[in-house]
């Protein structure tokens, strides 16, 4: 490691910090200066333990060998080439080697830089794909509250975090959403997917009697979702989902940016469920999230639609200068050989039993309401400080820290994801520190 990383600088001021408690922040840094496989090293020198593999991103690990060789290669060999009118090999190796884990009838890859780009990017494809067919009247968009879905207009207007949405005006119009799948009262410490709920789904049929099909273009939701504190789909409510979409002639979105690349311990949540979407969000785990990429799934009904008119004409006019960049595919086709390999996009359901029953010995910890898992994901739900929100959890994500464990907070739930090559022995320790820290924080 050079020694630029691991001195911490002395002004700390310059960083608007993304999605953070600044000030706090500032006043006692937390700083990662390397990693490796299951670990973070803090600028302190411990060994950190990844309970969340970074932002729900590094599912193969950190600094795996054959991602940082072919980084290095790639970077030396074809840095960049113009994303537009020009390609390279091997982003289309890359979009053939993703159609073959993707589930069935999903024949076409768009290329982002992001999980926010992806969901815009969906959303533009739904939205063009209606007119491209002559059904330019389909321009309503159904999202779910607490859903998210990344942090561009197109993402928040569909998504349903208030505190996402609030400051930024109108937003798109033509937003609609579904109630949110979160039934505490019901389905409290409920192991795997949820009893109760799947009726929720015909929520849609109301909203979609409301506008009339012919308006809404499509509707979007993360099959589980995380960013809230990890929401998982009540039984059959997925399914009902797609017969609701596929009668009216809505596109069904489903924004796996999460959930995709094994973490349920299948390649997509959509193998999992058994229900598959006429698109599919990606970003994340496509890299490893080493360098930032998405990709959007769509069927070859889709993709076809677009293919009229002169062929010297641009098909659809959208895009990024890195759609696809040549280091960023590199990283992506060496991060999908080695989650095949290692078998890691169905090792969490080998592992999601122990992980189920690790999570679950947590119920009768202090002030924990909820336990709630699926495939290599699990949430811990606090009971709120009264009058202060979001402070015990905050304090358990330091405490946490502190004690050598990455755990991820939202509102008072923990929410974990490790990488997807975690051990027994570590889930013990993870859930030993855990533990811990709920038996000494307030
Ligand atoms: C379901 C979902 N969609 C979209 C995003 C946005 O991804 P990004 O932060 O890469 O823009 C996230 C990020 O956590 C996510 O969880």
């Amino acid at each position: 490691m050079s020694n630029r990383l691991k001195v911490a600088p002395n002004d700390l001021s310059a960083f608007w910090m993304p999605f953070t408690a600044n000030r706090q922040f500032k006043q006692a840094p937390r700083m990662l200066v390397a990693a490796k496989d299951m670990h973070y090293t803090s600028s302190d020198g411990r060994q950190i333990l990844d309970g969340t593999a970074g932002l729900w991103c590094v599912n193969a690990g950190h600094c795996r060998p054959k991602i940082t060789e072919a980084i290095q290669k790639q970077a030396a060999e074809l840095d960049y080439a113009p994303a537009f009118q020009m390609g390279h090999p091997i982003v289309f190796e890359l979009a053939n080697r993703l159609v073959d884990i993707a589930p069935e009838g999903m024949e076409h890859v768009f290329f982002t830089n992001s999980g926010s780009e992806s969901v815009d990017t969906a959303l533009k494809i739904a939205l063009g794909y209606h007119r491209v067919k002559g059904e330019g009247s389909r321009f309503r968009l159904i999202g779910r509250e607490r859903g998210y879905h990344g942090v561009n207009f197109g993402g928040i207007s569909v998504g349903g975090i208030v505190t996402n949405r609030k400051m930024f005006g109108t937003l798109l119009t033509g937003v609609d959403h579904m109630p949110h799948t979160h039934l505490p009262g019901k389905n409290t410490f409920t192991r795997g997917v949820p009893e109760h709920g799947g009726d929720l789904a015909d929520e849609l049929e109301r909203i979609v009697t409301l506008h009339d099909a012919s308006t809404v273009a499509a509707v979007i939701v993360e099959p589980v979702a995380g960013s809230t504190g990890v929401l998982i789909p009540p039984k059959g409510y997925l399914q009902r989902l797609r017969d609701i979409c596929t009668k009216h002639g809505i596109l069904l979105i489903f924004d796996e940016v999460i959930t995709g690349f094994g973490r349920l311990g299948t390649p997509f949540a959509a193998d999992y469920f058994g229900v598959t979407p006429d698109i599919m969000v990606t970003a994340k785990g496509v890299s490893n999230g080493v360098i930032p990429m998405g990709a959007v799934f769509v069927t070859k009904e889709i993709h076809d639609a677009f293919m009229t008119g002169p062929e010297h004409l641009i098909e659809f006019f959208h895009g990024y200068t890195y759609s696809g960049n040549p280091i960023a595919s590199a990283a992506a086709l060496a991060t999908l050989e080695t989650y095949k390999e290692e078998g890691l996009l169905t090792r969490g359901a080998e592992l999601a039993p122990y992980w189920e029953d690790a999570l679950h010995s947590l119920k009768d910890a202090p002030n924990v309401i909820d336990v709630r898992n699926i495939g290599l994901v699990g949430a811990i739900e606090l009971k709120p400080i009264d009058g202060q929100p979001t402070k015990r959890a905050f304090s358990a994500f330091v405490k946490a820290f502190e004690k050598g464990c990455l755990i991820r907070t939202t509102g008072d739930i923990i929410a974990l994801s490790p990488p997807l090559i975690i051990e027994k022995n570590q889930i013990d320790e993870l859930i030993d520190c855990i533990r811990d820290v709920l038996n000494t924080v307030d």
